[in-house]
This record gives C-alpha cells, sequence and structure tokens, in this order.
C-alpha cells in the first residue's frame, strides 16, 4: 500500500538513514521534506538533505527550509554528535537542487490539506515546524492520517539531561504545542511515538554496514573498528555504501565514548520503518505532556499511563520491537538501493 510521507528532519546522520530507508522502500511516496535546525542549524540541514537526494539519484522532492530556531529558547545544535557537517566523517558535493520557496510549515499545511487522510507526517528532529504549522493550521492533527513521531524518554533516562531526549530539549515548547494539538487526533490516529525507551534498542553495529555492502555488491568490504584512525575514510567501490560507513562510522565513535559501545542507536529510521509498518511496533496509549517549568526537569516528557489527569490518551508509545526485523528491512533495502542506483561495472 502507498504511504505518503511528509518528513521532517535535522539531517543528522541517523535521519540521513532515514531517508535512505524511505527512498529504498517501494510504498513510501515522499511529498515533501521540512528541514528543522536541530543537530545543525537550518541551512546545513537542507544542505545535507538535498545532497543526499543527489546520492540517491532520487527525483524532484520539495525541500522546505524552517524555522531559524526553537519557538521560545536560543538554538543549540550537537556536531559533536553528528559531526562538523552533521554527516559525521562523510562530506557529500553541495547539490544545484533548489530548496522550495515556501516555508517548512506552509509546506506541511498546504500538502496535508492536499491530501487530507492520506499523508504520514514524520518527524526525526524538534517539532518546531509541525508546531508552527498547527498555528496555521489547527486542523492538520484531522487532516493527517497519522504522526510518527521521534522523540522523548519515558521509563528511560534522557540522552541530553538526565531526563531529556535531545528533539525535545532543543524546543520543548513546539513539542508541547504539538502534544496538546494532537489531543484532538481520534483515537485509532494518535500520534506513534518512538522513544528512547525503544530507539535505543536499535543498535546498529558493524556487521550492520558489511551486510549492507555485500547486498549491494560493493567492494572492498569494509570492517570498521574502535581505534580506526580518525582520517581513515571509506574506499567502498559503492557510494552509497562509501557515504554510509564514513557517517556511521562518526556515530559509532560518538557512542563509543560515551561507554555505550562500539554501536549506534538508529533512531530516527526505526521511525521510519514504523511510520511505513505500524505493525513492527507493539503500543500502548498514554496521555502525553512535558514538562516546561521544571527547574532539573524542563524539556522532560512525561507520560500518563493509567488516566491519573483524567484526560484522554494523546499518543501510542513504542514499547516494544523486535530490531532484528527492523535491521533486516534496513540492511536488504538500503543495500538493494544502492546495488540499482551505482550497478558494478561489468568484469
Ligand atoms: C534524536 O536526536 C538526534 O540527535 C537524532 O538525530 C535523533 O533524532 C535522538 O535523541
Ligand atoms: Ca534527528
Amino acid at each position: 500500500m502507498a504511504r505518503k510521507i511528509i518528513l521532517d528532519v535535522d539531517t543528522g546522520i541517523d535521519d540521513s538513514l532515514a531517508l535512505l530507508y524511505l527512498l529504498a522502500s517501494p510504498e513510501a511516496e515522499l511529498l515533501g521534506i521540512a528541514a528543522t535546525a536541530g543537530n545543525v542549524p537550518t541551512a546545513q540541514v537542507a544542505a545535507n538533505t538535498l545532497a543526499l537526494l543527489d546520492l540517491a539519484r532520487a527525483g524532484s522532492v520539495e525541500v522546505a527550509a524552517g524555522a531559524h530556531g526553537p519557538l521560545v529558547v536560543p538554538l543549540r545544535t550537537t556536531e559533536d554528535t553528528h559531526g562538523p557537517q552533521g554527516l559525521g566523517y562523510a562530506e557529500l558535493p553541495a547539490s544545484p537542487r533548489p530548496l522550495s520557496d515556501r516555508s517548512a510549515a506552509r509546506m506541511w499545511v498546504e500538502l496535508a490539506r492536499a491530501h487530507p487522510g492520506s499523508a504520514i507526517g514524520l518527524c526525526t528532529g524538534p517539532l518546531t515546524n509541525l508546531a508552527l504549522a498547527l498555528r496555521m493550521e489547527p486542523e492538520l492533527p484531522l487532516l493527517l492520517d497519522r504522526l510518527v513521531v521521534m522523540g522523548g524518554a519515558f521509563n528511560h533516562p534522557g540522552n541530553t539531561t538526565p531526563t531529556n531526549e535531545w528533539n525535545i530539549h532543543v524546543d520543548p515548547e513546539a513539542a508541547k504545542e504539538v502534544f496538546d494539538a494532537f489531543s484532538a487526533a481520534p483515537p485509532d490516529r494518535r500520534p506513534l511515538v518512538c522513544a528512547l525507551d525503544i530507539t535505543e534498542s536499535i543498535e546498529m553495529r558493524p556487521e550492520h554496514l558489511v551486510r549492507l555492502a555485500e547486498v549491494a555488491h560493493s567492494a572492498p568490504l569494509e570492517r570498521v573498528a574502535a581505534g580506526d584512525a580518525v582520517d581513515w575514510r571509506s574506499a567502498a567501490g559503492n557510494p552509497v555504501v562509501r557515504y554510509l560507513v564514513d557517517a556511521v562510522r562518526f556515530y559509532f565513535d560518538f557512542h563509543d565514548g560515551y561507554d555505550l559501545g562500539y554501536l549506534a542507536h538508529m533512531h530516527d529510521p526505526f521511525a521510519a520503518a514504523v511510520a511505513l509498518d505500524p505493525a513492527l511496533a507493539r503500543t500502548r496509549p498514554a496521555t502525553v505532556d512535558v514538562e516546561l517549568t521544571g527547574t532539573l526537569t524542563r524539556a522532560t516528557t512525561v507520560a500518563d499511563w493509567a488516566g491519573m489527569w483524567g484526560r484522554e490518551p494523546n499518543a501510542d508509545i513504542v514499547v516494544g520491537t523486535d530490531p532484528a526485523v527492523f535491521f533486516e528491512r534496513l540492511v536488504t533495502r538500503v543495500g538493494a538501493l544502492a546495488r540499482r542506483l551505482y550497478p558494478e561495472p561489468p568484469s
């Protein structure tokens, strides 16, 4: 079944894998991509996203730039997590593709109105653009088929402060506006929330990259490892594989530096996979709100699982999945895309 997607990203290493996953999935129809400030500033997010569309030899896909920063607080970016340009050790040529002449928020509204009831919103960055779109069109929760959000941490520690997940931390006011507005969504179309509780179980490891390179028929096969020289770069014959090795190796190094092991949490591609196939996820309804005033806990997402606030659930939180099923899809789909785009020359 075709899945129309409005993607909102802060590209970002794992956002880039989410984008490649969507481009590799025959059922996904990308209606447009909103660039939001987060991992890196908006202009860099947009540049990265356009460059990735070139790498993936994608047809024309609208990319619209969003606000330069969060609704209320100053922008914080995280180049230490995603690399100086947001793509780890990878460097892609600047794209000649133009940016859309409408704002990201306007694109959200106009695409949702043009596809009433059938577009899936997929947010893998801070929720600034979506909050601005909701101010323009409060009916968005009823116009979208579904919203899928990577964000939050519930019964799980944060990755930015002891209780904050990054995307919510960057723009907590926007996150609150979104969860409040989506209280209007009917129960069968409540936002699907992929929080750290689940996305930190989605551990990519070097062997996944090796298998992806095998599927792509890329040579030489490279197994990256902790302690590889910082200035080492992939020599993979396939440009998509080369990009992935250089981008994800930075993410492995980052996680390793925090004693999490030589692995990388693939938050955003998991959310993309759930957007295309919600059956990948087991969910539990809850009422989600965002703390805006706590001195230690500002930007914490709180889930009322038991109806203690007396408010209807406004989210379905993902509480279970089989990471192996997800990685099998990621490796086979993106590997096959890489092979199709850049077939080996006949020997
Ligand atoms: C989220 O933060 C970002 O750095 C990642 O791209 C992901 O969307 C995980 O907390
Ligand atoms: Ca992201």
